[in-house]
């Protein structure tokens, strides 16, 4: 099955550091070296195959004023036919980010129009807001920012009668930008739910405690089971709220919105207030202050697993500079053990086990005994 996304942006907003990052290999495994990346020209064609049966098309389209006009004018049957994901990255830091038509209201009005045509030559496109360069906003402020942006996407949406809009506050300098795309893929990844009722299945038979599914080239997570009272990361539903009013989200969504959101709600606001509050936050990372309270309560960092992403892509990185190659590591705590290998011919498993009289070996018979199952 073949898939195209469409990747667009102000030139100089991220989206050819996004995508060096996450889909190409050990070249670009460092954030800072993007910053040698020149502008892109035109439309850039990357394909990938992403496990068995799905090629993805990814265009990336250069952000300059005359490429831009050209997209909405005379390209746009090219363009914004059959799209399968729509991801539109607004640079949250810079002047880009500034009132006014040469910042976020002309950003928003390009988008507007995107959408209108988008709405017309590909229906079904699941459509993604990237509010990136979150890092170069001040943090006392980032919060109320990202929700201001997220209300005034969410408008412009409702207005052109688009139904879900998916937003996610980005950096390629963290976790955040892995836990975007791994939702963005996981929306495109045909027969998903069998591969997530495999997972499951297996975490129960052999008693671990949680087990996830990467992406063998981009370190994607595409599927885990088991873990906890947190918010599953990877149902893409999660972080999908309805352009409407944000209420009328999913069981899963609401899940997600309460057990990530800790601390909005203030002695001055309503419930109504922290409940728009938190819907507008589905796409924010957990604040250092969430996650804080997370570990005082016992349960995990929510994000740990795209956290693996970034680190494994990093150690890559490294290993290949060494001319070495990466392709398993355990690790032995105090109170779990974690196995990480290659599963599949396109993708690696983590298994963490927390009971104590279950054997890291015996999970690694289970990884060999269960690949056929998965390939
Ligand atoms: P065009 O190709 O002209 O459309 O631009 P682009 O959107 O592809 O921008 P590009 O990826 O080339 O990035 C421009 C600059 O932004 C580079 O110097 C990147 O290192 C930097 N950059 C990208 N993402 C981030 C981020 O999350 N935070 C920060 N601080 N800088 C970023």
């Amino acid at each position: 099955m073949k898939k195209k996304i469409l990747l667009m942006g102000r030139s100089g907003c991220g989206k050819t550091s996004m995508r060096a990052l996450v889909f190409s290999s050990a070249l670009y495994s460092n954030p800072a070296s993007t910053q040698r990346l020149g502008p892109t020209t035109g439309m850039e064609l990357s394909t990938f195959r992403f496990l068995k049966n799905l090629l993805i098309n990814l265009f990336d389209c250069g952000g300059q004023q005359t490429y831009m006009d050209s997209y909405v004018e005379d390209k746009r049957e090219q363009v914004f036919k059959d799209v399968g994901a729509f991801v539109y990255v607004f640079d949250m830091g810079s002047a880009n980010n500034e009132e006014g038509e040469d910042g976020w209201q002309g950003d928003l009005r390009y988008w507007r129009d995107c959408l209108k045509i988008l709405r017309q030559l590909s229906p079904n496109a699941h459509v993604v807001c990237l509010l990136h360069k979150m890092d170069l906003l001040n943090s006392a402020r980032r919060q109320d920012i990202y929700t201001d942006r997220v209300k005034d996407l969410r408008g412009k949406a409702k207005e052109l009668g688009a139904t879900e809009l998916s937003c996610y506050g980005t950096s390629i300098w963290d976790e955040t930008l892995y836990r975007a795309w791994s939702r963005i893929i996981h929306e495109l990844i045909p027969n998903i739910a069998t591969l997530e009722s495999n997972l499951t299945e297996f975490t129960k038979i052999t008693a671990a405690t949680e087990a996830v599914i990467f992406e063998k080239t981009t370190f994607l997570v595409i599927a885990r089971s088991g873990g906890d009272t947190v918010a599953k990361s990877v149902g893409g539903a999660a972080d999908k709220a309805k352009a409407s009013t944000g209420a009328g989200s999913s069981p899963s969504s609401k899940r997600a919105a309460t057990t990530n959101r800790l601390s909005t709600v203030s002695s001055h606001g309503t419930l109504a207030d922290d409940k728009e509050r938190d819907s507008l936050l589905e796409g924010y990372p957990p604040t250092e202050a969430e996650r804080k309270a997370l570990l005082a309560r016992g349960e995990m960092h929510p994000e740990r697993f795209e956290k693996i992403s970034e680190l494994v892509k990093n150690l890559r990185g490294s290993c290949n500079k060494l001319q070495a190659s990466f392709e398993s590591f355990e690790v032995r705590g105090a109170t779990f053990s974690a196995y990480l290998d290659v599963f599949t011919e396109n993708t690696y498993i983590m298994v963490i086990v927390a009971d104590p009289r279950v054997e890291l070996s015996a999970i690694k018979l289970n990884v060999q005994l269960g690949r056929e199952r998965f390939e």
